[in-house]
């Protein structure tokens, strides 16, 4: 069974169950500036566990695109990786513990015939402190699922300290068994949802000496214990429960969020601990030891640069199928990290020229029948890559010639100063934690507070520069031009309301003659659309808003729905200009007391009186996905 067949075989099993199979979401997230990237199947989510009805219905399954930044630095062991494919399947307020866990066994069991006799299972032991009861339900579930299969199933209490016992069920506490988008009960936001989870683990056995360089060489092995004998291949989170102000609550309806690592099922069905070596990067693996001269896992490779290329690689094709190209800024910027990581490592084990195309190529062939887009989008991802690489190696040499005059003489446990790390990275191309990896490799630090310092200091610079030459993004401060500058915040405002909130500012530019105003939207705009959008604007003009504006931070001014992330300042408070009343919730309707809200660092006219009649003149494409307005005040 391939693990495309995996896929497939998972998405039709919870179909049969009555669910609908829901397309991935896109890895940068829509509509959500909390996050950068999607990491989890949950997050396109969370407006359904919270309430909302999904169009399909309460039963949902996906097979969902992952990119966990955090874990860059993992990668390199036999089974992290920043990409991943996450299975889901989700009950919305319908279905619970009762069906879900037989359905999980069957799957495990019957579906993909994994040996019952090597699953291991984890639930909550409960939080007393927040009223939240041990997870008792899930564990027999397990315990009477396994024993129709002959197999004898202990439960025992939280296992760091005495190991498996003897058990096959395992109640840890919420540092293991609890889920939420941001980790333990007490890290998690006010009104973010989360709930005890139940874990299922492939138990790969204890020969081979597993054991060796794990941290846990000394104390028991457990299910947790991460010394590699177990591998988690799936986890079955309770959504029930929201932060609130005083503690929790319990939500509108019970979830269910499963999450399992297709790529960890696939190998725990090829009996596979190294994940790396399952079917899906074959094409890359075996194009990589071709440009490489290396045998991957043989003993004389660098098995772990490997590993980091084929994880970087593909996620880096991933990323920029979905709009991440590599840059300075965003996710643009991991991109770049993930890259030239990939080509430094390269580097280390003798490749030294080009190689970033040759494996995008082979992992846009080998996802190409599951992500048609990848197919379709060819062309665009590997010049990136192509430009990519080039532009680094320019400097690559160089750069690490510099870093070795750097370095020579000092001492062991010394740091990197952060001018030079800041040199290194202006001059050459290196991102501060690849700087901080060559050093960590000489045993070095390196000054990043300062770096950090250093960085803002510049981009300060730039930004008075740029403010200079643009004076805050107009032209110039002329009496037509501030006005055109509060007539392109009251459109921003309408065509979230009239297209949809999906829309972005991708752009804008005003004289004293006209505003153009870029924005994300995927379709031509209908002439209904376009009479309703100024119909809306002239009625907000005519009810002579007044103009304000308050400064605060990042938070409140996401609490309060401002729109715009532009000119935060760096200790992280922004100017926030609202039309219409400023205490209350700006809704682009001249009904509402409030119109607009939108992060800016001015200048605006007074009052929206002054405007005069509002006009589009043009509305066309402007690159793909992106829509370009002209309008006029008359
Ligand atoms: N949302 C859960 C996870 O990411 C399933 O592990």
């Amino acid at each position: 069974m391939t693990t495309h067949d995996i896929r497939r075989l998972y998405l039709d099993y919870f179909e049969k169950q009555g669910h609908a199979i829901v397309p991935s979401s896109s890895l940068l997230p829509e509509n959500d500036p909390t996050t950068l990237f999607t990491g989890s199947g949950m997050q396109p989510m969370v407006p359904y566990l919270l309430g909302q009805k999904h169009p399909l219905g309460t039963r949902l399954t996906d097979s969902q695109k992952c990119f966990r930044s955090q874990d860059v630095e993992e990668v390199g062991d036999n089974r992290h990786t920043t990409f991943f494919e996450m299975l889901g399947n989700w009950s919305l307020g319908d279905y619970f513990k009762a069906e879900q866990i037989p359905w999980m066994y069957g799957f495990l069991t019957r579906e993909l015939k994994l040996d019952p006799a090597r699953l291991y299972f984890t639930c909550f032991r409960g939080l007393t402190e927040i009223g939240i009861p041990r997870d008792e339900e899930s564990a027999e579930l397990w315990r009477n699922l396994l024993q129709t299969d002959g197999v004898d199933a202990g439960i025992a209490d939280f296992p760091e300290r005495d190991g498996l016992q003897g058990a096959r069920i395992f109640y840890y506490d919420e540092k293991k068994n609890w889920w939420s988008r941001a980790g333990v009960p007490g890290a998690m936001p006010i009104g973010e949802p989360g709930g005890p989870d139940t874990e299922m683990f492939w138990d790969f056995g204890a020969e081979g000496r597993r054991h060796e360089n794990s941290a846990w060489r000394e104390l028991p092995c457990h299910v947790n214990c991460d010394c590699g004998r177990f591998m988690e291949i799936g986890n079955n989170v309770f959504m029930q429960y929201q932060r609130t102000e005083s503690g929790f609550s319990a939500l509108p309806q019970k979830n269910v969020d499963f999450g399992g690592g297709l790529e960890r099922l696939s190998a725990a069905l090829s009996d596979e601990p190294d994940i790396f070596k399952i079917d899906l990067f074959a094409p890359a693996r075996v194009k990589l030891e071709e440009l490489t001269g290396q045998t991957y896992g043989a003993a004389a490779a660098d098995t772990r640069a490997m590993r980091i290329i084929l994880d970087h690689l593909r996620a880096a094709v991933f990323l920029i199928a979905d709009g991440a190209a590599p840059g300075n800024k965003d996710q643009g910027y991991f991109v770049r990290r993930l890259l030239r990581r990939s080509i430094r490592y390269a580097q280390k084990i003798g490749r030294r020229q080009s190689f970033c195309p040759a494996l995008g190529e082979a992992v846009i062939k080998t996802y190409a029948a599951s992500y048609p887009q990848l197919a379709h989008e060819a062309g665009r991802i590997l010049e990136e890559l192509e430009q990519e690489e080039a532009k680094f190696r320019r400097t690559l040499d160089q750069g690490m010639r510099q870093f070795d005059v750097l370095v020579q003489g000092l001492k062991n446990g010394s740091s990197i100063s952060a001018d030079a790390a800041f040199d290194l990275y202006q001059s050459y191309g290196f991102p501060l934690e690849m700087t901080e990896e060559l050093a960590a490799e000489r045993s070095l630090a390196v000054d990043t507070k300062g770096f950090d310092l250093e960085m803002k200091r510049h981009q300060e610079l730039s930004r008075q520069g740029s403010e200079h030459k643009f004076k805050g993004g107009l032209s110039d401060h002329s009496e037509m031009s501030v006005k055109y500058h509060t007539a392109t915040h009251l459109l921003h405002a309408t065509l979230k309301k009239v297209l949809g909130e999906h829309v972005e500012q991708r752009g804008s530019n005003i004289t004293p003659e006209r505003l153009r105003f870029d924005f994300s939207h995927p379709a031509k705009m209908t002439a209904e659309q376009i009479s309703e959008t100024e119909k809306l604007i002239n009625a907000a003009i005519s009810r002579d808003y007044p103009v304000s504006w308050q400064e605060m931070s990042v938070e409140e001014a996401r609490a309060k729905q401002a729109i715009g992330l532009f000119a935060e300042r760096y200790d992280g408070i922004v100017k926030v200009y609202t039309i219409g009343d400023s205490g209350e919730p700006a809704v682009a309707d001249p009904g509402a007391p409030a119109y607009s809200r939108e992060i800016c660092g001015g200048p605006h006219v007074e009052h929206t009186g002054v405007l005069g009649h509002f006009r589009i003149v043009k509305e066309e494409a402007c690159s793909a996905g992106i829509r370009r307005i002209k309008a006029v005040l008359e």
